[in-house]
Parts: C-alpha cells; sequence; structure tokens
C-alpha cells in the first residue's frame, strides 16, 4: 500500500521516580506509564520526489525537522537509503487532539507512528526491538509509544518490562491552554533542588530499580487493585511544577476533593489527571471540577485506559 491511517494514543503516567544521573546528562528512573484512549490520527503516503513533508494545522506544531515526526522519517530514510529512493518521498498528516508540551508525549506518539507507518509502508519487516531501537535515538518516550499499554519503563525509559493490562479504568484530564512546561526545565530544575539526593552508583541505582519493579504499585497492578494504584499514584516532577505554578496544585486539590481514585500530574506536566472507575464518574468530576475552576483556560478531556500504542486507524 502507498498509504497508511494511524492511530497514536497519548500516555499518562502512574508512577515517575527520579533515581540518579546518568553519563548522558539524562536522569535515570523507574516509571509506570500508561496508553490512553486520547490519540492524534497520523496519515503517512509514498510521494513522487524524495522528500519529506510535514502538514499539521495546530499553531504549535511546526512542519520543518524541528517535528519529531520529521526527525522519525528522516532517520528512516537514513537508515533504509535504497527504500527511500524506491518509494519516494514521505507526506505525513498530523491530526492533532493531544495538546501539545502537555506531559502526554504527544510528539513520541507522533514519532512511533511514523516508524510504524513506515516499516509497514516500505514493507521492512522490522521487529518490535528494532522499531524501539530506532525510537529511542529520537526520544525517552517513543519505544513505549510504540507498544503502549502498561509498562514499567527504566533507563532514560527506554528500557520496558510490560505489565498487565488495566482495562475500565477511565481518565478525566485538565490542562491550562496558556500554559505548557518544557521537560529539559522540569528536569533541570529537579537536579538543582533535589541533586543531592540522587543515587550515584551504580549498585544503588539497581536497587532503587528492584524496589519499584518489586513495589506496590507493580503488585497493585499486578491483582488490578484500582483502589490501591489510585492511592499509589507518584510522580517527583510534581515537585517542581506546582511550587512553580500555584493554580496546578489548586487543579490537583479540585480534583482530589471529588469520588476519584487518585489524582497526580503527568509527566512533567502541565496535565493534572484523576483516575474514576465508569465514564459516567468521570464526566461528573469534569462538570464539577469544571463548575469549581471557573476558567475558561482550562481544557477537560475523558480518555480511557488503551491496551495498546499504535495501531492501524479504521
Ligand atoms: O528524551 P526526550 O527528548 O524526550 O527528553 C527531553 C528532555 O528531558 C531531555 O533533554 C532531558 O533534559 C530530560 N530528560 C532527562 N532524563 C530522562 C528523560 C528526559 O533528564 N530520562
Amino acid at each position: 500500500m502507498r498509504s497508511y491511517s494511524l492511530t497514536a494514543p497519548a500516555k499518562i503516567n502512574l508512577y515517575l521516580e527520579i533515581i540518579g544521573d546518568r553519563p548522558d546528562n539524562y536522569h535515570e528512573l523507574a516509571m509506570v506509564l500508561q496508553s490512553i484512549s486520547l490519540a492524534d490520527k497520523i496519515d503517512i503516503r509514498s510521494i513522487g520526489i524524495e522528500t519529506i513533508v510535514v502538514r499539521c494545522d495546530h499553531p504549535l506544531v511546526p512542519p520543518d525537522a524541528s517535528n519529531i515526526a520529521y526527525r522519525a522519517a528522516s532517520l528512516m530514510s537514513k537508515q533504509f537509503p535504497d527504500v527511500f529512493a524506491r518509494y519516494g518521498g514521505i507526506e505525513i498528516t498530523i491530526d492533532k487532539h493531544i495538546p501539545v508540551a502537555a506531559g502526554l508525549a504527544g510528539g513520541s506518539t507522533n514519532a512511533a507512528a511514523v516508524l510504524v507507518g513506515l516499516d509497514l509502508m516500505w514493507e521492512l519487516g522490522l521487529t518490535h526491538g528494532e522499531l524501539q531501537e530506532l525510537g529511542a535515538q529520537l526520544g525517552s518516550d517513543v519505544p513505549f509509544c510504540i507498544g503502549g499499554g502498561t509498562a514499567l519503563a527504566t533507563g532514560r525509559g527506554e528500557v520496558l518490562s510490560p505489565l498487565p493490562n488495566l482495562d475500565h479504568i477511565y481518565v478525566v484530564l485538565a490542562k491550562y491552554k496558556s500554559l505548557s512546561i518544557s521537560t529539559p526545565w522540569a528536569y533541570k530544575t529537579y537536579r538543582q533542588q533535589f541533586g543531592d539526593t540522587y543515587v550515584t552508583d551504580t549498585e544503588s541505582q539497581e536497587n532503587s530499580r528492584q524496589r519499584v519493579h518489586s513495589g506496590p504499585m507493580v503488585s497493585a497492578i499486578a491483582h488490578h487493585n484500582h483502589t490501591e494504584i489510585g492511592k499509589l499514584l507518584h510522580n517527583d516532577l510534581e515537585k517542581v511544577a506546582l511550587p512553580e505554578y500555584p493554580q496546578l496544585l489548586k487543579l490537583r486539590e479540585a480534583f482530589a476533593s471529588q469520588n476519584v481514585l487518585g489524582a497526580m500530574m503527568s509527566g512533567s506536566g502541565p496535565t493534572m489527571f484523576a483516575l474514576t472507575e465508569s465514564q459516567s464518574q468521570a464526566e461528573e468530576v469534569e462538570a464539577a471540577v469544571k463548575g469549581k475552576m471557573a476558567d475558561p483556560d482550562l481544557e477537560f478531556w475523558i480518555a480511557q485506559f488503551n491496551s495498546s500504542g499504535i495501531s492501524i486507524a479504521h
């Protein structure tokens, strides 16, 4: 086929612990990542000339090489130059629904869709591992976004252990339209403020990873204990984002005061989310928090946990 349409889901963090520094200047992490049904649609098409074109009508999504979806196509064209020459250029159209710079891996999941889409369109037959390796060259969350579902992520975020799927959990998301948080800022500020608590030697880092692997959040997921999952939500980056942006703390408190399993910021923020057991509960929570905050700058979404990552759109 000369074109593919793909669904690229967002992710939320159920757990994010910063363990320490890495020699590559990134952070050693232990995270639980969860795909959700809030998704972008990515169309990929072969075009006559050997070039890469990105189209997106969202004002914050650049069409050039600074777009991670463009970089994904560029990486594939360099990795497989003969196939690129045979098939011609690549046109990528992004139908954006996931908020940008929001802690939901919106860019990473677009890049993951380009890798999966080109693997299909060019009939490369890459393995999941090969796609994940390419993804890791683009961003720490890209490998997870390819397969999605529920996973424990360590290393930079690219070392993945699948966890049992969590069905029937709903999520209400809220984000201030005018507020975005840069991921490098969040990690840099965390290092400045909490660097002295970092675990430095490799053995202690391994112990920290093991503690999460065999810890209460992973156990709660294994037992499908939704109440415990809600209670155990944890994100170290809240320690820098909430003091800097007090409106986020208020939003978190508004969510937590409702009938929810738990509430937390996703990734480096600023999206705040709450987990519920049903769609109707999610709708009630959305209406209550909307009423309480009464701020036209605040946008809401309702989604469901997703058991997969990139899929072909129907
Ligand atoms: O890998 P990605 O491009 O998504 O990372 C964005 C930024 O987040 C990095 O430049 C780095 O500042 C920070 N980061 C980090 N440690 C990680 C992942 C991301 O410090 N494990």
